[in-house]
């Protein structure tokens, strides 16, 4: 097909000045351009409304990042039938094309990824890292699908029965409303929209309230890359007002969404409901939650085994849903590794994110800070506080959306602790005595999302192989992280339905198979 293999995006490489002057000329840059008004984006034009909702910085909520406009159920129909209208031409564009458009959407994002990676920093509060990690995964996407659906776009003959030519080939479902999170809010928002668009499907794109300003960068990147208009629709606006609007609309076919498990089951449910003038079944797709475990083995690498749980867990304030929350430590070395990692949490910096020496910064807004210090009294009332790094007076008076980082120990797989996914830094200690019971805990929620284990043990790293029971699954790593392609991601039991983003089976989700038979 012309196109170099995929690989992954590099990691940033902060031993080069250009790149460590980078960021904060890149912060200073977007801080003095932002704070206006956000508009929507349907049918290729700008659409204003009259209420707004403003984004502000979590390390500072006076910081306003944009004001931006909501769609109510008049637009959110604008923008469904802008969609609908552009699905009979887009699903005829030819694979490749399609797939061209995302090549120069990447190379948009390649050409601007310390502005954009600054836009996070300010209005998620990611660490500098994280963010260019962020901007570097939604550029895998567009890279990895584009080659996709080059390779599906091939019709494949089926059978060789003389007398017959008979081809298999794809086309888009139509309509897709892509609903989005904040926690990776270019990339996930990337992912899916990009995976909807090169699949001949137009996008109504409704981003995370809270990061809506880093979702408007899908906006200038299809601009950028000459996506017709319609293919794309931005569409911000409260779930309570346009949320169950947009999955009833009979007119849209699929749904890709990211997010909470309560969210996710609202939308397979209504979904599964067949409304008036709806010619097509839906299709849901839902990344849901996580309780992640990692077991720490009696033989494990403890300086490796530290720092991946540390990260794991309290990496972006454990807001991920990759995120370790409960680490599982076997009896025979359950106080070394105590040790270890109580003295390693102790040391690590909050504060803002867009200081790099900060390991952790702010939870991404009030909300989720109340939802943080609920989950907080519960782990306290639940287990044994080893850490709780108590937000200093100087960092509460900024008025920053700021938790403590917790670890407990004595939790046991009733404990709501051990259960509910919390968004945040707060982590479980649970005690095994061997193996098997280590196992056994971790497999003991409803989620089936990430997982790892640390272990020198072959035949234990063989066991956790077929018995833990998880999407992804790492053996000495951190269970965050995942890169397009190398680690296509996604879960089952309650953390989703659907197959893995950045992996192979992706696209067929947003296709319908189609078969012509030929008596030649
Ligand atoms: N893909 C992310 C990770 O692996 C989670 O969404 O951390």
């Amino acid at each position: 097909d012309g196109l170099s293999r995929f690989s992954n995006f590099p990691v940033v490489d902060f031993t080069l000045e250009s790149e460590r002057n980078a960021f904060p000329a890149s912060i200073a840059k977007i801080r003095s351009r932002m704070g206006g008004e956000v508009p929507l984006f349907i049918n290729g034009k700008e659409v204003r409304t009259d209420v707004h909702l403003d984004s502000y910085n979590p390390a500072d909520p006076s910081e306003i990042i944009g004001s931006v406009c909501q769609a109510g159920v008049a637009e959110a129909d604008m923008a469904i039938d802008a969609a609908s209208e552009a699905y009979l031409s887009w699903r005829d564009v030819p694979p490749r094309e399609r797939a061209e458009v995302l090549l120069k959407a990447s190379q948009y994002l390649k050409d601007n990824i310390h502005d954009l990676s600054a836009t996070q920093v300010l209005e998620v509060g990611k660490q500098w890292d994280q963010a260019h990690a962020d901007i570097a995964e939604a550029i895998d996407f567009l890279e990895y699908y584009a080659r996709e659906m080059i390779r599906l776009g091939n019709p494949r003959r089926m059978g060789r029965a003389p007398g017959e030519m008979s081809q298999l080939f794809y086309q888009g479902k139509g309509v897709a409303a892509v609903i989005a999170p904040w926690n990776f809010p270019l990339a996930i928002s990337v992912g899916m929209v990009s995976a909807a668009i090169v699949s001949g499907c137009p996008v109504v794109y409704k981003p995370a309230g809270i990061s809506s300003c880093v979702g408007y960068g899908l906006v200038e990147m299809w601009k950028a890359a000459g996506l017709p208009d319609g293919v794309f629709n931005y569409c911000p606006g409260k779930g309570s007002v346009i949320g169950d609007h947009i999955v009833d609309h009979p007119k849209v076919s699929v749904i890709a969404f990211t997010g909470s498990m309560e969210v996710g089951l609202r939308i397979q449910e209504r979904a599964a409901k067949v409304h008036p003038g709806q010619q097509q079944c839906k299709k849901v797709i839902a990344e849901m939650g996580g309780k992640n475990g990692t077991i720490i083995d009696d033989d494990a690498d403890l300086d490796e085994a530290v720092l991946g749980v540390l990260y794991a867990a309290f990496g972006f304030q454990g807001q991920k849903c990759s995120a370790c929350s409960r680490v599982i430590v076997l009896d025979a070395i359950y106080d070394r590794f105590i040790e270890r990692l109580t003295e390693a949490a102790k040391s690590v910096k909050l504060g803002p994110s867009e200081n790099p020496s900060n390991y952790m910064g702010p939870v991404v807004d009030k909300a989720a800070q109340e939802n943080v210090l609920r989950y907080l009294e519960i782990a306290e009332s639940e287990g044994n506080v080893l850490v709780k790094h108590e937000v200093s007076a100087d960092l509460k008076a900024t008025g920053g959306c700021y938790v403590p980082l917790t670890i407990v120990d004595g939790i046991t797989k009733e404990h709501r602790i051990a259960q509910e996914e919390v968004f945040g830094p707060i982590l479980s200690v649970m005690r095994a005595k061997d193996m098997d019971e280590a196992l056994d805990i971790a497999n003991s929620t409803r989620f089936a999302l990430t997982g790892a284990i640390y272990s020198r043990s072959p035949r234990n790293l063989e066991r956790a192989f077929n018995e833990f029971r998880v999407g992804n699954l790492y053996l000495n790593k951190p269970s965050v992280g995942a890169l397009v392609e190398r680690h296509a991601f996604g879960g089952f039991k309650m953390s989703g339905v659907g197959s893995k983003s950045g992996g192979p089976d992706y696209l067929l989700q947003f296709l319908d198979p189609r078969l012509v038979c030929e008596n030649t």
